[in-house]
């Protein structure tokens, strides 16, 4: 298979936790690229989800990448932990630090990869001046706290720039979208510069997840040229 290809990150946010390795198992067969895990602390976003234990678990039953996206307040205090849980990408809002490249500088260190996220009402410029020393730019479709909000469209032009930039600077950071992310939207995302796509509710709550999250990358790569 020589065709460019489109990248999915299941988040696991709308598994069933009650069968959470099985949930993963069935991604994983179905072509998963990635994992990725919300975490959410109360503070940055007004909800709590999962941390690093979970990590740790989703780390015994699959050899995927996972990428951690920390919606914490202080990523500072939990860039090594989620490292140590087996995390290999950490993902921070760098509104979040006081200090994004001393952080990115410090993920490398621990020997993860470090991604940086812009929330949809701000710019593209946030993520500007850390684009040469980050692996992941995450481009967010909603506003980060829940699984299942709606894809706020208005986003597509920052995501263009960030692929704009990346393109015209030669740099090799992965494009990774996350919100609202379904058959239906995924090819203006790829069209737009996407290149990994995460999706909560419609991969897992589809009735077939596994034939979801094909349908998802195939409305994508049918949007590359
Ligand atoms: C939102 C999270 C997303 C979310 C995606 O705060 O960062 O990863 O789980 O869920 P869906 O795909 O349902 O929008
Ligand atoms: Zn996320």
């Amino acid at each position: 298979m020589n065709e460019p290809r489109v990248l999915i990150s299941p988040s696991i946010l709308a598994a069933d936790f009650a069968r959470l390795g099985e949930a993963i198992a069935v991604v994983e067969k179905a072509g998963a690229d990635m994992i990725h895990i919300d975490v959410m602390d109360g503070h940055f976003v007004p909800n709590l989800t999962l941390g690093p234990v979970i990590v740790k678990a989703v780390r015994g039953v699959t050899s995927l990448p996972i990428d951690a996206h920390l919606m914490v307040t202080d990523p500072e205090a939990y860039a090594s932990v989620f490292i140590d849980a087996g995390a290999d990408y950490v993902v921070f809002h760098s509104e979040a630090s006081e200090d994004p490249a001393t952080l990115i500088d410090r993920i490398h260190d621990l020997g993860g990869k470090a991604g940086l996220a812009v929330n949809p009402p701000n710019p593209a410029e946030q993520l500007e001046p850390f684009l040469s020393g980050i692996d992941l730019a995450l481009v967010m479709t909603v506003n980060p706290g829940f699984a299942g909000q709606s894809f706020i469209g208005e986003v597509m032009p920052k995501l263009r720039t960030v692929s704009d930039w990346k393109r015209e600077r030669g740099l090799e950071f992965l494009i990774e979208v996350d919100g609202g992310i379904g058959p239906s939207n995924a090819g203006t995302v790829v069209e737009n510069g996407g290149e990994v796509l995460v999706a909560a509710s419609a991969i897992f709550k589809a009735d077939d997840p596994a034939a979801a999250l094909r349908e998802i990358r195939a409305a994508g790569e049918r949007a590359v040229v």
